[in-house]
């Protein structure tokens, strides 16, 4: 489907990129995870000492950074880091370092120059309101903190990875507070997505729901 993008915004562990995932394949569109973009910027600075309060080392680091994606596969500097990026602590860095003036102008430049073709669905949390403010379709994913923790802490059980709840928990409202809080491009539902709220609902239902949002005609 090259018609129509679809931009998909929420927070922290709602599920957006397991949705964009499967839609994209429904659709034969190209899922692009602009969290993961921000999340290497995070592993890059975090392993390489950056100093992120010292604008010219910060510009160097990002003119250094390049990211590529391969199916699932996220490369930054053509090392596949798409285990490395998704632990705790570069999560937690992730929050802190995309709310950086300079990283937010790089990435959503580069999100812009993937999906001015069609064909994509984006999803994090400024696609509807800054990345792709024309997007064909336009989603607000949301699920209380609780429903969330729930669901990160069943999927570590079944990786056999220890976990603790109410980390989990504590974890995900603060980066809730922190991608809503900031003062660029804070996360916040845009006021024409239509919102899902994906609490009460199974991975398939909400596939369902994204598809019923979809021009017939695209
Ligand atoms: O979606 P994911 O949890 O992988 O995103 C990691 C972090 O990247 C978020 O907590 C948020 O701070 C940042 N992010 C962002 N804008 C996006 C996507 C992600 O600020 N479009």
């Amino acid at each position: 489907n090259h018609k129509i993008n679809i931009a998909i915004d929420g927070t922290s562990g709602v599920g957006k990129s397991t949705i964009a995932d499967i839609v994209a394949q429904k659709l034969d569109m190209t899922h692009l995870d602009t969290g993961a973009m921000y999340r290497c910027v995070a592993y890059y600075l975090v392993s390489n000492h950056v100093d992120i309060q010292d604008s010219t080392a910060l510009e160097k680091a990002l003119h250094d950074i390049h990211i590529r994606f391969d199916d699932k596969v996220v490369y930054l500097n053509d090392v596949d880091v798409s285990k490395a990026i998704r632990t705790n602590e570069i999560s937690m860095a992730t929050s802190k370092v995309a709310a950086l003036e300079p990283v937010r102008k790089k990435m959503v430049a580069l999100q812009q120059e993937i999906a001015k073709e069609k064909g994509y669905i984006l999803d994090g949390r400024d696609i509807c309101t800054v990345v792709l403010p024309d997007a064909e379709v336009k989603i607000f994913m949301s699920a209380s903190p609780s429903a969330r923790a729930d669901r990160r802490y069943k999927e570590y059980i079944n990786q056999g990875i220890d976990a603790d709840y109410d980390e989990i928990l504590h974890d995900i409202e603060q980066r809730d507070y922190q991608d809503s809080h900031r003062a660029i491009s804070p996360l916040k539902k845009a006021e024409d997505a239509t919102e899902i709220d994906t609490s009460n609902m199974g991975i398939q239902q909400v596939v369902e729901a994204v598809l019923k949002l979809i021009p017939v005609d695209a």
